[in-house]
């Protein structure tokens, strides 16, 4: 979270003392409407029919388009192999088996790895726009639209950005937002789903609200209930969401002017190479990735210019490092393990490293520098002078 002020603590205060902290309560009695109203604005600005927010974050966004696309035992889901591991982790709470597929030197889903590893269990694929970088969605879906498979896009990590003009979440069947307090704006925990499919939304709204029989509107609603979770938004967050998201768009133009800017001046530098972008216009400006001929080069880089992380070391983004999974240790109970069921039995469950070796290889060779939207053109002078010394370094 980049920003906040006294705004959000106004709104907050508000919903407080309206005493109506739960969503969907009846606005003559002074009920705020504050996740319905975030629902709107984020559906106004991502041009979707059907918006979502709801506890549990991202994550929750996930798992409940899983959940309404039916998705479960028996099906196999495409997750690419550096994302946070919450992309694969949703997979397997549906039931459902993650799959790998390379990422390609844009850092997204390898399009043609993704097509590599259709297989007759495929059921969804999960491209996800890492760091604020969309995927290369027009080969994604294209392969996915030839081979019937569903696509649930994983925008956590890039809230407000853009793909050929068009906002990313909302080019699949479903889309998933973090607003999470390392993301663009936030609301503390807060997940957001956006549909275009009336009976996906109904089926993730029942799955995200056992109450959903008694919402307002529970009357238009085709599906019949079913038991299901518990992912509520509050008011309290809707309140948050709503200014946040009043700030998103200063946020990104401000990102976006530093890495461009930094871009810019770099330009032609010798020992940098920019990670290919499948959108500049649309990139969240998050960071500025550069591509190293080895992981020595990154790691003099770094060194020499620090204020990022290379890929390699992002932790639990990084599959070789997600233990739990690995060593199928998933849910409290063996007989409600996804790996356990006789349904996945055959199911492609490897997470070794042999998997996806192209990924690793880009993660140890690519640096991520992360730009903060608030610092000063002088800072951002400065920066790049470090850069340009560093660059020299492995030039
Ligand atoms: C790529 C990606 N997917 C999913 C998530 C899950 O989001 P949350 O932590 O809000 O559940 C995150 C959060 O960091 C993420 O970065």
């Amino acid at each position: 979270m980049y920003r906040i002020g006294q705004e959000e603590v106004d709104e907050v205060a508000k919903v407080l003392l309206s005493k109506q902290w739960m969503r969907g309560g009846d606005p003559a009695a002074g009920h705020l409407q504050e996740v319905e109203r975030f629902e709107a604005e984020w559906a106004e600005t991502l041009g979707v029919s059907y918006v979502l927010l709801m506890n549990g974050g991202g994550t929750a966004g996930i798992v409940c388009a899983l959940a309404a696309l039916g998705i479960g035992p028996g099906d196999e889901v495409i997750v690419p192999a550096y994302t946070w591991l919450a992309t694969a982790t949703s997979v397997l709470t549906v039931g459902a088996i993650p799959v790998l597929a390379e990422v390609d030197e844009s850092l997204g889903l390898d399009p043609e790895d993704f097509e590599r590893k259709l297989g007759p269990r495929v059921k969804a694929v999960i491209p996800v726009h890492m760091a604020g970088r969309p995927a290369n969605l027009a080969r994604i879906l294209e392969v996915a639209h030839a081979h019937d498979i569903k696509v649930v896009e994983d925008s956590c990590q890039c809230d407000g950005g853009s793909y050929q003009g068009r906002r990313t979440g909302s080019w699949g069947d479903a889309g998933a937002f973090s607003l999470n307090y390392y993301k663009i704006i936030s609301c503390g925990e807060g997940g957001v789903l956006v549909t275009n499919d009336r009976e996906l939304y109904e089926r993730a709204f029942i799955f995200h609200d056992p109450g959903a029989g008694f919402r307002r509107d529970a009357n238009q609603r085709a599906t019949p209930l079913f038991v299901a979770q518990q992912y509520r938004a509050s008011e309290i967050m809707g309140a948050i969401a709503r200014i946040q998201l009043q700030r998103l768009e200063g946020i990104l133009a401000d990102l976006r002017r530093h890495q461009r800017r930094i871009i810019t001046e770099l330009a032609g530098q010798p020992g940098l190479r920019l990670a290919p972008s499948n959108d500049p216009e649309g990139d969240c400006g998050v960071v500025v990735a550069w591509q190293f001929d080895s992981e020595d080069d990154a790691r003099t880089f770094a060194a020499a210019a620090p204020g990022g992380y290379i890929g390699i070391d992002h932790g639990k983004h990084v599959f070789t490092n997600w233990d739990a999974l690995i060593e199928r240790r998933v849910m409290h109970h063996p007989a409600m393990n996804p790996f356990n069921f006789e349904a996945n039995q055959g199911a492609r469950a490897d997470y070794s490293p042999e998997v996806c070796p192209r990924t690793l290889d880009l993660l140890r060779r690519t640096y991520f520098y992360a730009i903060d939207p608030d610092w000063t053109e002088e800072e951002v002078a400065a920066r790049i002078e470090t850069l340009a010394a560093a660059g020299k370094a492995v030039a």
